[in-house]
């Protein structure tokens, strides 16, 4: 068990660079098992606990998978079961997608259902109604999804509501079914083209990723490629808010700041100074910040996953803000661990009312869920005093090497083994 202790106070100054986004490599990882000759090399791959938990799901069933530095070599040829029932499968979210690519590739998978932090509830039925859109059919009992398809065959699919991973779990079984598929109400989140362009590399025929109608032509067999993961919008956006909650000066190198408009948009309106570059952005403050509205909304709208960094940074902004959190219901858990370090916030339903106070102050809080987490830290890096941040596991599961960048920064943060 281990804590993260964190001084605030200094401003943060500097370069960081972004590393491969979580959610497009815990998709192209599986989405890899779908190539039936040559090896795969997946660069840009970061190095967070959600990877070695998918890596370890892939050796389970067969797959030779090997580290180079960034880079995975992933060769799938010869899979030994299409059935996953390992522990690790509960401990991440993206290992739903071995169910796309194991049903798309031999017509049948057996898994256990997946976890991942407790953001609200968390179904699956539009990953199911798209599968059984394709012919196959999905048994679920005792938390365990068997799904099997005599042929796949191609078919139109409208989504009931925007998702990223059914988008995403569908394409994969898609892209090796008889004839073609068109997903309507698709994510356009950047990690869903990410995906669409590995699989176009692997061979697919995809059409349309990032806009809401994509088209999917199956094709016979997918290939292995060399393929380099985009950059981490979240981890940017985690880092462009701490930068702004500190005061200083950060470049955010090997980022898309295309990504990153919602969030340089609305760090803009609090008055926070954001230069984007090609693939760089500098993001500096002299600490006057305001307050302003937030609601989040699927891509290109403000992300979820960046909520809990913003609402912490909102706490310290001028006036009142007004954040909406319209993705995932529990989202606002973190709100408690920010009022102990005296935090004035408000929350009714899916709203948190904000109203910004001097500054925080150091506590004892609890990372509730991975971003939870992020946002604990930057409250201790931009509090006054010492916080203690636990259950940093959850941390670890998304964020590499999150103290040492900080550090690097000018921040001051220690990792310690309870009982130290
Ligand atoms: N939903 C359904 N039915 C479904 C699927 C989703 O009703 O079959 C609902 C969800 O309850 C939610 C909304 O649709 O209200 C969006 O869920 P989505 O499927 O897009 O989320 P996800 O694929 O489970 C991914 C990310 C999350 C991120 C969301 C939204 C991965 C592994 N996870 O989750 O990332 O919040 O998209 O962008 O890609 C994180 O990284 O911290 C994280 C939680």
């Amino acid at each position: 068990m281990e804590r993260l202790v964190v001084t605030g106070g200094n401003p943060l100054r500097g370069a960081v660079d972004i590393t491969g986004a979580k959610n497009a490599a815990v998709a192209i990882l599986p989405a890899a098992l779908m190539a039936s000759k040559n090896v795969c090399v997946i660069d840009n791959v970061p190095d967070i606990e959600d990877i070695s938990c998918m890596e370890t799901i892939m050796k389970s069933i067969g797959a030779k998978v090997e580290r180079k530095g960034n880079a995975f070599h992933v060769d799938s040829t010869e899979l030994t079961t299409t059935e996953a029932l390992i522990e690790e499968m509960r401990k991440m979210r993206g290992s739903y997608y071995l169910i796309g690519a194991l049903l798309g590739r031999f017509k049948k998978v057996k898994v256990e259902l997946p976890g991942g932090c407790h953001i609200g509830v968390r179904p699956i039925d539009q990953h199911i109604k798209g599968f059984e859109a394709l012919g196959a059919k999905v048994d679920i009992k005792h938390g365990i999804a068997e799904v099997t398809a005599d042929r796949l065959i191609g078919a139109n699919i409208y989504l009931d509501v925007v998702s990223v991973g059914a988008t995403i779990n569908v394409m994969l079984a898609a892209a090796l079914a008889e004839g073609e598929t068109t997903l309507e109400n698709a994510a356009k989140e950047p990690h869903v083209v990410d995906v669409a362009n590995f699989l176009n590399s692997m061979g697919a025929k995809i059409k349309g990723a990032g806009t809401d109608v994509i088209k999917i032509l199956g094709v016979k067999e997918l290939s292995g490629c060399d393929y380099s993961v985009i950059p981490d919008q979240i981890e940017a956006g985690t880092f462009m808010i701490a930068a702004a909650a500190c005061g200083g000066e950060v470049t955010l190198n090997n980022v898309i700041p295309k990504h990153l408009e919602s969030i340089t948009a609305k760090l803009i309106e609090m008055g926070v100074e954001v230069e984007e570059n090609d693939d760089s952005v500098t993001v500096r403050t002299n600490g006057n910040l305001k307050g302003v509205n937030v609601k989040t909304l699927p891509y290109p709208g403000f992300p979820t996953d960046v909520q809990q960094p913003m609402t912490t940074l909102l706490s310290v902004a001028k006036g009142r803000s007004v954040v909406h959190e319209s993705i995932w219901e529990s989202r606002f858990k973190f709100i408690d661990e920010l009022k102990k370090m005296g935090a004035n916030i408000k929350v009714e339903g899916r709203v948190a009312i904000v109203d910004g106070v001097e500054r925080l102050t150091g506590a004892t809080v609890v990372a509730n869920d991975l971003r939870a987490g992020a946002a604990m830290i930057i409250a201790g890096l931009m509090a006054e005093g010492e916080t203690i941040v636990t259950d940093i596991g959850h941390i670890d599961r998304g964020y590499p090497n999150i103290e040492n960048k900080f550090n690097k920064l000018g921040g001051n943060i220690r990792r310690i083994s309870v009982g130290e």
